[in-house]
């Protein structure tokens, strides 16, 4: 095949050219010269010509193929993610209100839409199909705590790839069933996901199969990007605020990969402040952002951070108790002026709760997280009056439905109809949340 011209990877450490994913694979993934693991992606499109992809109305985020790195469209394996609607939730609005902040603006984008697993891990998986479909990519393998797997085993079999997939002991039950069912190899590893990442890594060693760079794979950030994309066509602009549930940070990296790409062509582009937020239960970014910021970021703060050895968190996915990419992701932090929120694991019912109640909708439990943090930003008044929020919601009530049987509240147990008598429908907002208030 003569050299393509659409794209090239750039290696972020010593900013060697790689031609191509093929040259990347046949790397084993790495930089040629200096064998560094992360490189960003490079495209010789015309950005003037992406606000008319803005005017389009896409089927999935396939529609900035220009803007990819796949060659042939043949190539694309896809269920139809990452082209979701953003949704106002005016009940956060008035919470907001309630708590002194006026005339915000809210939207949710509910990556549980997407169309392959309901998950923000469909983009990466549709990616990762295509690019490994173009160039001849046989086999892989990739650990994860849950939601990555699902998506990357049922996208990677509808492209014939067959996958190893490596979980750690708190994977739920019903993903593990979930990806066998497709055909796919589970190894259900004793211990937590660092164990199953080393034993991912020794097995891709051992056999000479790719396997996923973590977080900073360009794959993963590369499609991930789109999401921005997608904001600027349906907010015409930058939101103020982005706020994220995070574990290893795939989602602000991929805000900074699209904000440093598009701000050359789009002058003027306004970087979102992050807001990130991590439980009570596995807490190391927050942990060490605290630490920066009580002692006034040191030189080398963003490598002073602890790691949480097999954290019992009941929100499996994120449960990235030693976040390598903890330092790029401080620094950007630092850099936009960003915050680490924590949220208390005992709130989370509570707060898909009330999810459901306002938008007769079920949430999973990272995705209460993330409203958790939204809610407890706005009660610390993070959030400015007049502001837009963006809220990146990872996945639907699907990929936890043990989470479901915990929303249950309001059942009498009775015996003979004197014991009941006729209610009124369900609690209201304000009692929700205040019983939210004392807890989060
Ligand atoms: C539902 C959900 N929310 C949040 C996250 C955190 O994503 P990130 O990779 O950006 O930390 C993930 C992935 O781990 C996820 O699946
Ligand atoms: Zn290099």
């Amino acid at each position: 095949m003569a050299e393509q011209k659409k794209y090239r990877l750039r290696c972020t450490e010593c900013g060697a050219v790689i031609t191509d994913f093929k040259a990347w694979f046949e790397h084993g993934q790495s930089c040629p010269e200096c064998h560094c693991k992360q490189a960003e992606i490079e495209y010789t499109a015309d950005y003037a010509k992406l606000p008319e992809l803005f005017k389009g109305k896409p089927e999935s985020f396939w529609h900035y193929f220009d803007f990819l790195p796949l060659m042939d469209r043949e190539n694309i394996v896809s269920c139809g993610e990452g082209a979701i609607p953003l949704e106002r939730w005016e009940f956060l609005e008035r919470f907001a209100n309630d708590n002194g902040i006026s005339d915000c603006k809210i939207y949710v984008y509910r990556n549980d839409l997407n169309g392959g697993t309901n998950t923000f891990k469909d983009i990466a998986a549709s990616m990762a199909a295509s690019i490994f479909k173009e160039n001849g990519v046989k086999r892989y393998c990739i650990a994860s705590t849950g939601n990555t797997a699902t998506a990357y085993g049922k996208y990677l079999a509808m492209a014939g790839i067959s996958a190893a997939i490596f979980m750690p002991d708190n994977a739920v039950p019903s993903s593990i069933a979930e990806i066998a069912s497709y055909g796919q190899k589970v190894y259900h590893v004793s211990g937590d996901y660092s164990d199953a990442k080393a034993v991912a890594a020794a097995y891709a060693q051992k056999y000479g199969i790719p396997t996923s760079a973590g977080n900073i794979d360009p794959i993963r950030v590369e499609s991930k990007r789109t999401m921005v994309f997608e904001w600027l066509r349906q907010l015409g602009t930058m939101p103020d605020v982005y706020v994220q549930a995070v574990s290893g940070g795939t989602g602000p990296l991929a805000l900074d990969k699209a904000y440093r790409e598009l701000e050359p062509h789009m002058p003027g582009l306004t970087y979102p402040r992050p807001i990130l937020i991590q439980t009570d239960k596995c807490d190391p970014m927050v942990q060490g952002w605290e630490k920066a910021v009580k002692n006034g970021f040191p030189e080398g703060f963003e490598k002073d951070y602890p790691v949480i050895k097999n954290p019992q968190t009941m929100v499996s996915i994120l449960g990235t108790g030693n976040p390598g990419t903890y330092p790029k992701i401080a620094r950007i932090m630092k850099q936009r002026n960003g915050n680490f929120l924590r949220v208390k694991e005992d709130c989370l019912a509570d707060v898909a709760r009330i999810v459901a109640f306002e938008r007769k909708t079920h949430v999973g439990p990272a995705s209460a997280v993330c409203i958790a943090g939204l809610m407890k930003a706005v009660m610390q008044h993070e959030i400015k009056n007049g502001q837009t929020v963006l809220v990146n919601m990872g996945e639907g009530i699907k990929r936890a439905p043990w989470f479901l049987d915990m929303l249950g509240h309001h059942i009498s147990e009775v015996r003979s109809v004197e014991e009941c008598h006729v209610p009124e429908l369900g609690e209201t907002r304000e009692e929700l949340c205040k019983a939210l208030d004392k807890n989060i």
